[in-house]
C-alpha cells in the first residue's frame, strides 16, 4: 500500500469556463461550475501529485500551484508553457468555441436606433487536439459534455483530439454535468468498451478516475 502513489508525478488540470472578452465589463462564458476540474485537481494532490491548476474559476485549494486564466487563449498559452514537462493533462475546462473577433477597448454603448446588435465571432484553437498533438510520453484526458448520442461524439473526440480517455458525460440527465455536485461519467479508450460509472459526487469521479490511472 502506498499512501501517495502519484508522487513524482506532474499533472495539469483544467478548470472552469473561459470567459471571451466582449468590452471591458462583458464577456461571453458557459455554465462551467470549475467543480470537476477541482476535485481532480484536489484529489491529485492528496495522492502525492505535483498539480498545476490553471482556472478560470477562484479556489482556495492549497498545497498546488494555481494560475488563473479567462480566455481560451490565456488557457492555452499556460498549459503550452506546461505541457512538455508534464505526465499527465486533464482537460476539464469548458473551453468557449468561439470568441468576438474584435474587443472594444472602450464599454459598448446601446444605440437609440438599433434594436439588433451584432458581434462576429471567431473560432477558438481546440486546445486539446493542439496540445495533443505535441504529445510525447503525456496521458491526455479529455471530458465530452453533451445532450444527445453520447458515446457516438465521445468516440468521435477520442480519435479527433488524440486524447488517451474521453470522460463522457450527458449534461441534460438529472444529477450531471453543471453547476451540480455528482456526475455520471462514462469513460472511452481506444481499444476497449465504454465503461459507465454510477452517478457519484465529483470528488468520487475524480477518485474514480485517479485510481483507473495508477491501475491502467
Ligand atoms: O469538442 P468539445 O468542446 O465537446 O470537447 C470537449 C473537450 O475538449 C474538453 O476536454 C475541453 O476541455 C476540450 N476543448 C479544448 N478546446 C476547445 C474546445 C474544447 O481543449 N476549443
Amino acid at each position: 500500500f502506498q499512501p501517495r502513489p502519484l508522487l513524482g508525478k506532474k499533472v495539469i488540470v483544467t478548470a472552469g469556463g473561459t470567459k471571451e472578452a466582449i468590452d471591458p465589463v462583458r464577456f461571453i462564458g458557459n455554465r462551467s461550475s470549475g467543480k470537476m476540474g477541482l476535485a481532480m485537481a484536489k484529489v491529485a494532490r492528496d495522492l502525492g501529485a505535483d498539480v498545476t491548476l490553471i482556472t478560470t474559476v477562484d479556489t482556495d485549494l492549497g498545497g498546488l500551484n494555481v494560475v488563473k486564466v479567462q480566455t481560451a487563449t490565456e488557457l492555452m498559452a499556460q498549459i503550452q508553457s506546461a505541457f512538455p514537462k508534464s505526465d499527465v493533462l486533464v482537460m476539464a475546462a469548458a473551453v468557449a468555441d468561439f470568441k468576438p473577433i474584435n474587443v472594444a477597448d472602450q464599454k459598448i454603448k446601446k444605440n437609440d436606433d438599433e434594436d439588433i446588435f451584432t458581434i462576429k465571432l471567431t473560432k477558438n484553437p481546440d486546445i486539446l487536439k493542439t496540445v495533443a498533438s505535441t504529445k510525447t510520453n503525456q496521458f491526455v484526458v479529455g471530458f465530452a459534455a453533451e445532450t444527445q448520442h453520447l458515446l457516438e461524439n465521445a468516440e468521435k473526440k477520442l480519435a479527433n483530439k488524440n486524447a488517451d480517455v474521453i470522460l463522457a458525460n450527458n449534461v441534460a440527465q438529472n444529477g450531471a454535468g453543471f453547476n451540480v455536485d455528482t456526475n455520471r461519467i462514462t469513460l472511452l479508450q481506444k481499444n476497449q468498451q465504454p465503461e459507465t460509472w454510477p452517478l457519484m459526487s465529483k470528488v468520487d469521479v475524480a477518485r474514480k478516475f485517479w485510481d483507473f490511472y495508477l491501475h491502467r
